[in-house]
């Protein structure tokens, strides 16, 4: 793969923008959208008013992401009043669903192309029908037999890097619209990622976080016998390569053999992202999700038995339909067991086309509201009682460039993913460093360089 093939000797034919919704895999194929925009001759920029070309790759996940993506679009139609060569693109999750893109095409009209998420390889050739064609083109496809192939990107950062190490979703969790609208699992070849990975860390790289929604299923749709541990195994061993992240993992397909795996590799991060989504037996079987609550604390009790500083997180979802006080109670209760280090909590969003969206007892805004409030409220405590155990220590952390809030001082990441503030006089970006914390809040942890 021609990562970062930047043509930079090539005439500018103009200027690009793209506006990212949703998930790292969608970051990673925003990254490949401007990587072919680059190829093509187009620079970034982060003024619109500037934009030749403006590609909003969407989400659909929950209706808020949806709502923000109507609410830019409908935003863009001054910039294309005011500069009619503007070519507006929308691609992505939500494109994939029919009745938005009959939204698009009758209330948009100054959107100039859709597409999906399985044909963001025929970007260039719809960039040049756009151009010609007046009205919105719109090609979203219905998913194919086969890899999408493989485009070159334009990376956020020189020395971290996303790597998808496999495609689409078969989980079919009641309540989630991402198998609709990504499609079967289909996993990269082993030699394909492990030549991505030793490009990447030729030019630079020295973390990558490999992708896919269930990194856990890599392999099963192989022939021969590999796994997602075979693979951490393999990448192991390439040298120059600091650190290996993954998301996400599904607690049901976490064997103590990963564990062991994971342990005993130089690499790979102490950070498990482990979504729960609820405590309680009764919604995790509606949600269909495979585990109960004693499997989800006995995997927890694994990781930290092996791992006494692995940190440990998770996705929550409240107000699932049919969810009671006492099933709410069993989700406060396993975040108070299981200590989690941070939770991602949402509440449920009906999602037209899943099962759980036709379930009979939705729960009011209003209860949902309330519950997300205790739970955030647990966590947050939770956050800051582990964050503060950490005060006094030296902690290893990978520096990843100036704070957006203090430009005088440096961020990067610990190997359990805590961001780390700290003083530094130089740049110490892409460089593994020692800090001592003195001070943390739920989210931050804040240090001194150690020389
Ligand atoms: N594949 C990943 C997560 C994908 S979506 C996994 O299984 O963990 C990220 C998170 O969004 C999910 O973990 C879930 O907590 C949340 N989510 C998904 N669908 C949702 C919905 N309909 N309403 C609210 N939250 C949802
Ligand atoms: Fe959605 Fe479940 Fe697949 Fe995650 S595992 S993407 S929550 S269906
Ligand atoms: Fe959203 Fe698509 Fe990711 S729906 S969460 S961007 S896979």
């Amino acid at each position: 793969m021609a990562e970062n093939n930047q043509n930079e000797d090539k005439n500018i034919k103009g200027f690009y923008r793209t506006i990212t919704y949703g998930c790292q895999m969608n970051e990673h194929d925003s990254e490949k959208l401007a990587g072919v925009l680059q190829n093509e001759g187009y620079q970034p920029t982060t003024e619109l008013e500037k934009a030749d070309i403006i590609v909003l790759n969407t989400c659909c996940v929950r209706e808020n992401a949806e709502l923000k993506v109507y609410g830019k679009v409908g935003s863009l139609k001054e910039y294309k009043r005011e500069n009619p060569d503007l070519l507006i693109g929308i691609c992505g999750c939500m494109m994939q669903q029919e009745e938005v893109v009959q939204e698009i095409k009758e209330k948009y009209s100054h959107v100039d192309m859709v597409f999906g998420t399985h044909n963001i390889h025929e970007f260039p050739r719809l960039l040049k029908e756009a151009k010609e064609v007046p009205k919105t083109l719109i090609d979203v496809w219905e998913e194919k037999e086969g890899l999408i192939p493989d485009l070159p990107s334009r990376r956020e950062s020189d020395h971290k890097a996303w790597v998808t190490i496999i495609y689409g979703c078969n989980n079919f969790c009641t309540y989630c619209i991402v198998p609709y609208v990504r499609g079967r699992e289909k996993s990269r070849p082993v030699k394909d990622i492990v030549s991505e990975v030793e490009k990447l860390v030729e030019e630079g790289v020295k973390e990558v976080t490999l992708l896919g929604q269930n990194v856990n299923s890599y392999g099963h749709d192989f022939d021969k016998n590999i796994d997602f541990a075979d693979l951490l195994k393999e990448l192991d061993q390439i040298k120059g390569l600091a650190r290996i992240r993954y998301m996400t993992s599904h607690p049901r397909d976490f064997t103590n053999d990963l564990i062991d795996t994971i342990a005993n590799t130089e690499k790979v991060c102490q950070h498990f992202h482990l979504p729960i989504q609820s405590g309680s037996d009764r919604i995790l079987k509606e949600m269909n999700r495979g585990y109960s609550q004693t499997e989800y604390l006995n995997l927890v009790k694994n990781i930290r038995k092996k791992m006494p500083d692995a940190a440990i997180s998770t996705d929550i979802i409240v107000g699932f339909p049919g969810e009671t006080e006492e099933d709410f109670a069993e989700t406060l209760k396993v975040v108070k067991e299981a200590r989690f280090d941070m939770a991602y909590t949402f509440k449920y969003s009906q999602r037209s086309g899943t099962p759980a969206a036709e379930m009979k007892e939705q729960i009011t805004e209003e209860v949902k509201k309330a519950r997300l409030q205790r739970l955030m409220d647990l966590q947050s405590t939770i956050s800051d009682e582990k964050n503060q155990s950490l005060v006094g220590k030296t902690v290893e952390v990978f520096g990843e460039g100036e704070s957006k809030k203090d430009e005088d001082k440096q961020m990067g990441r610990t190997r359990t993913n805590k961001i780390v503030i700290f003083n530094s006089d130089s740049g110490l970006t892409g460089e593994l460093i020692s800090v001592k914390i003195n001070k943390a809040t739920s989210w931050t942890l804040f240090g001194d360089l150690v020389k």
